[in-house]
């Protein structure tokens, strides 16, 4: 059976592409912060052992994917189960506190924080799983980077940064990485219903101030970006690699 790992996947989009990959006849593996909570803007993931008591057809392991340790660690667990990994769904992310806005405002200690969580952990992740896709030659890194690696969301210095980060180490990852079979591609949701963001969507005038700027006049759920990654992680579209793929309702086609 294919293998796929996704990390934060105890909450919104990683839990909803946890749950369609396993649909889809994936054995996956959710790697996310242990249960006590992420203390960020976005407060609410069940974490990790929270999911494990819920279904105990998913594997979990408490993993932070900023430690270099913790990552190694889990991805060792993860060959030692199961010998082989297929998928590596690079989903983890915060957005940082609400202090980081504008640049010049920005606390450094949230820019790192974010960028810890953004880049370093798709590189930590992918950096452990690499060695194995080449031996197999052949491996998919689907990162959830975000349309604001395309567009500058206003007040986001730090997540639109790195959201810009991780879709170039994604296009960096498919050049150098092609000659083993191995793809990479991004997916860039736009406005996602998930604890992320529900601390906003849950206010009335906020949300429609939201949902009037998105051409199809709503947000997404979680399982509309899962989808996306499952027809990615299929294996069909396999001439797709260095691609970031926009699922936004249209927002930034405006
Ligand atoms: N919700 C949106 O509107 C939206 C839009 C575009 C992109 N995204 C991206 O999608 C991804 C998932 O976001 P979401 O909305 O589901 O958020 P979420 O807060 O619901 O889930 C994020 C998950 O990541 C985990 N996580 C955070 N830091 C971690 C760490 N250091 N190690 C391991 N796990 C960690 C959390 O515990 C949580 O389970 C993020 O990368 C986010 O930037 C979200």
């Amino acid at each position: 059976m294919a293998v796929a790992v996704v990390t934060g996947g105890a909450s919104g989009i990683g839990l909803a592409t946890a749950d369609q990959l396993r649909t889809d006849g994936f054995d996956v593996v959710v790697l996310d912060l242990p249960a006590t909570g992420h203390g960020d803007v976005s407060e609410g993931g069940v974490g990790a052992e929270d999911v494990s008591a819920a279904d105990s057809d998913c594997h979990v392991i408490a993993c932070d994917v900023t430690d270099p340790a913790s990552v190694d660690a889990a991805v060792a667990t993860v060959l030692g189960r199961f010998g082989r990994i297929d998928v590596l769904v690079n989903n983890a992310g915060i957005t940082g506190s609400q202090a980081a806005t504008v640049l010049h405002e920005t606390p450094i200690e949230e820019w790192d924080r974010v960028h810890a969580v953004n880049v370093r952990g798709p590189f930590l992740c992918s950096r452990a799983v690499l060695p194995t896709m080449i031996e197999q030659r052949s491996g998919h890194i689907i990162t959830i980077a975000s349309v604001a690696g395309l567009i500058a969301f206003p007040g986001r210095a730090a997540y639109t940064a790195s959201k810009g980060a991780a879709l170039m180490l994604t296009k960096s990852i498919a050049v150098d990485y092609a000659i083993y079979n191995i793809r990479a591609n991004a997916i860039c949701p736009g406005m996602v219903y998930t604890p992320m963001t529900s601390w906003r969507l849950d206010q009335a005038d906020l949300r429609e101030q939201i949902e009037r700027q998105i051409p199809l006049g709503r947000v997404a759920q979680p399982h509309e970006i899962a989808d996306a990654v499952a027809v990615l992680a299929s294996g069909r579209l396999g001439y797709l690699t260095g691609h970031p793929l926009v699922i936004d309702g249209g927002l930034s086609a405006q």
